[in-house]
């Protein structure tokens, strides 16, 4: 009687996790679309107090419209001029990793009135082609801003390309680089879901995941399986630091950016020399999705996540704790290098 009430109550769990898991997933594929909704969000409305007291309602309308066009990037000269906008390089790029969140920390941060976010991800370090056409191509990517404001971007595979730390260092040797973290094995099996969905999508045979991470003849960790790979963050961190010292990386755990995502971004305001203006009046948990929502003003919010994300596959439990067992030692030196503790198993 007692063990089933257990088995139900580890059911439960289960599936409450997955849903957590899940939700995340979900907020990362649906965030993108979002986007479109954008002509609401103009960074004049995220001014503040000062910058609202420069301008009289109707004025601050017109520039909600206006902003939008040139975020489409056909303004003219002149209005480009007369509103002081320009596209400024990134001064803080947020380099990875892949299925940490970087997503959710982009449009997090964007709720800062002096953070401009570039929507897209550019690829612009890891990618030859695009790398070939030059600093101004990328700043053309960039979106308007005021020259006070900082622009950021997110490209997640710049975190494990072995080309881009040099590259970066040569655009701005003093740029400020954000790394969102997961629990490595969490990590990996959501990078191996997000595969296997544009796999099934396609049409096409897959592997199940225990077989990907684990090597058949020696029973192993399959170190060379990518998804694993990026889960050794050590190994990546350790080549950026070759170019950047350590103070110029901050750590932002991905785990608790869900649960707890106020400090987080309390700890990355002060990272960046920014005022600290985000609150508990721009995050509120919507208990339906079972994430928080972002709230820009008292017209616009906008949602990350919803409840029918991604379930993950079950994963054999014993290719879990082989996988911890691989991860830890990693897990520490990562923690002595940053100087950042998390509570990873
Ligand atoms: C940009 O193009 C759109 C249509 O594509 C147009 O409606 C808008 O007025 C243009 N904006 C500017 C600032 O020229
Ligand atoms: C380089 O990045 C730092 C840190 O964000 C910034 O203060 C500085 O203005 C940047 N330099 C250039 C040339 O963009
Ligand atoms: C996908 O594969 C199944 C089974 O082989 C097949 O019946 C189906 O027609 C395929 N669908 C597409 C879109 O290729
Ligand atoms: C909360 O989430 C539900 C379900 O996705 C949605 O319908 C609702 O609009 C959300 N509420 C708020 C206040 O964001």
């Amino acid at each position: 009687m007692l063990f089933k009430q257990q088995a139900l109550l580890r059911q439960k769990l289960f599936v409450l996790g997955s849903l957590a898991i899940g939700s995340l997933l979900y907020l990362v594929a649906r965030v993108g679309s979002l986007d479109r909704l954008q002509p609401l969000c103009p960074i004049e409305n995220r001014l503040g107090p000062r910058g609202r007291a420069d301008f009289p309602a109707r004025a601050l309308q017109f520039k909600r419209g206006l902003l939008h066009e040139f975020r489409k990037g056909n303004a003219t000269k002149d209005q480009i001029r007369l509103h002081n906008l320009v596209q400024q390089l990134p001064q803080a790029i947020i380099i990875g990793v892949r299925k940490g969140g970087t997503r959710a920390l982009l449009e997090m941060l964007n709720l800062h009135p002096a953070v401009v976010k570039a929507s897209q991800e550019i690829h612009f370090f890891d990618n030859d082609e695009n790398y070939a056409r030059g600093i101004e191509w990328y700043r053309r990517k960039m979106p308007f801003s005021h020259p006070h404001q900082i622009t950021i971007e997110k490209s997640p595979a710049y975190f494990i390309t072995e080309e881009v730390p040099e590259r970066i260092y040569k655009m701005n040797s003093s740029i400020k680089l954000l790394i969102i973290v997961r629990e490595p094995t969490t990590r990996a099996i959501s990078d191996y879901t997000q595969v296997l969905e544009g796999k099934e999508r396609k049409n096409k045979t897959y592997y199940k995941f225990e077989k990907l991470a684990i090597d058949p003849n020696t029973c192993e960790v399959n170190t060379k399986y990518k998804a694993v790979r990026t889960s050794v963050y050590t190994k990546h961190l350790e080549r950026w630091l070759k170019y950047f010292p350590i103070e110029q990386f901050h750590m932002v755990d991905g785990d608790r950016l869900i649960t707890e995502p106020l400090p987080e971004l309390q700890l990355v305001e002060k990272f960046l020399n920014l005022p600290p203006r985000i609150s508990r009046y721009n995050l509120y948990f919507n208990a339906t999705r079972g994430f928080y929502c972002l709230r820009f003003n008292i017209v616009f919010n906008k949602c990350l996540a919803g409840s029918k994300g991604r379930i993950h596959p079950e994963v054999d439990p014993s290719v879990i704790t082989k996988l911890r067992k691989f991860f830890h030692p990693f897990n520490q030196k990562f923690y002595q290098i940053t100087g950042r503790k998390l509570n990873w198993p």
